[in-house]
This record gives structure tokens, sequence and C-alpha cells, in this order.
């Protein structure tokens, strides 16, 4: 069977990198998530006190950062110059301040040679904002996940409850915040491709979305 390559796009917490480990282990494909990327290269910045309004300081300081992802079962390792901040990347303070990192250009540009490469070489599921738009336009595959803004704080909320750092109204608020800014920026805003298959997860579980995903994939390979 030939190998395929899957786009997985959509809004902050519709539940692409969950569904995308799930295809990607069902179909013995690399799963890559895109977003821990954006956030390891915000971790770094905000770790050296380099502000996304300096965009020269961070494309200078992009020269200095070496990112490898290591594919596991579980999650995708994440190092950062010989650091593994896989834990790091998922705190509230990288989460808010990650959209206004991923707006520039040349940080994006790098992201997404790598990107690129990695999938050269097919049987990638990659997840992220603009994979089947910008990264991969010749994907075989193009899913749009989608689910409500509410349906998305309460998944998030259910996550991470046990620390009761955060309200669900703050949650609601800051993942609206964070779609409004994916959505408005300039460069490879977050947008359905046009040969995407649009699905609403609001009132689906994991396990049917992930299902859904390999039928599709199914009747293409
Ligand atoms: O997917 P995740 O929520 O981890 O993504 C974090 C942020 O990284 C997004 O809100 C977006 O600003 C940025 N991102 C992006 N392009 C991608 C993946 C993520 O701009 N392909």
């Amino acid at each position: 069977l030939d190998k395929i390559n899957i786009a997985i796009d959509g809004p902050a917490g519709a539940g692409k990198s969950t569904v995308a480990r799930k295809v990607a282990k069902e179909l013995t494909y690399v799963y890559v998530d895109t977003g821990a990327m954006y956030r390891a290269v915000t971790w770094f910045m905000l770790g050296h006190d380099i502000s996304s309004d300096e965009t020269d300081r961070v494309i200078h300081a992009m020269r200095e950062l070496h990112i490898e992802l290591i594919p596991g079962e579980e999650c995708q390792q994440v190092i950062v110059n010989g650091e593994d901040v896989t834990d790091y990347i998922r705190a509230n303070h990288i989460s808010k301040n990650v959209s206004s990192y991923a707006k520039i250009g040349p940080l994006r540009t790098k992201l997404v040679e790598m990107q690129r490469n990695i999938a050269s070489s097919k049987g990638v599921v990659m997840d992220g904002r603009d994979i089947g738009t910008h990264v991969l336009p010749q994907a075989e595959l193009k899913i749009f996940l989608t689910a409500s803004v509410e349906e998305r704080a309460i998944r998030r909320y259910q996550e991470i409850k046990d620390n009761q750092q955060v309200t669900l109204e703050q949650l609601m608020h800051d993942i609206a915040e964070r779609d409004r800014q994916d959505e408005q920026r300039e460069i490879s805003p977050l947008v359905c491709a046009e040969d995407a298959i649009r699905l609403d997860t609001t009132s689906m579980n994991i396990e049917e979305v992930v299902n859904q995903i390999i039928s599709y994939c199914r009747t293409i390979t």
C-alpha cells in the first residue's frame, strides 16, 4: 500500500493532536505535532527575554535554535538545543504567548521547511493550522477539525481541572483569543483549505473521529 500524507488542521483545542496521534498509530504512520514546534520557539524566546515585538532579535535568535522532534507512542518529544522541553511547552503562559510569535514570517519559514522535510518520505499525519493550505498543499487527505468554543473549553478544562488554577470562563476566553489571532494573522492564517473535509466534532467522541478519518483514508489508499 502506498503511503500518503494526512493534514489535520483546526482551531485550538479541537482535539487535533489526540486524533492525529491515534490515526498515526492505527496506520503505523509518523505523527508530527507542528504546534509543538511553535511552542518550543516560544519557550526559548521567553526564556531569553526576547519579546515577540522584537522581530529582529527573534529572527536572529532562530539561528541559535535547534529543534528535534522524536516521535513516540504516547507523545512526540521535543528537544531544544539538547534539552527535553516536552513538558514545559504545554504551560499556560506558553499557550498565551505562542500566537504572537507564530505571526513572524521568517520564523514560520524555518519551521515550515523542517515540516516539509519530515513529510517528504510520506506516511505522516501532521497537525497544525496551515498544513493543508501551506505546508503540504499536496497532502492526499486533508481534515479540518472544529468544535464549538464551549465544547473545546470544556474538554480542556476536564484535562487540567485538577490544578484548578483557571476557570472554564477564562479558558473559553483564552481559546477564543488564540483563534482570533491565528485566523487574523497575515501569513498562513488558520483557514479551512478548499479541498479539506470539515469535521465538526462537537458531539463526537475521539474514537468516532479517528474511525471517520481512517475510513476516509481507506477510500483513497
Ligand atoms: O496546536 P497548538 O495549540 O499546540 O498550537 C499552538 C500555536 O502555534 C497555535 O495557536 C498557532 O499560533 C501556532 N501554530 C501555527 N501553525 C501551525 C501550528 C501551530 O501557527 N501549523
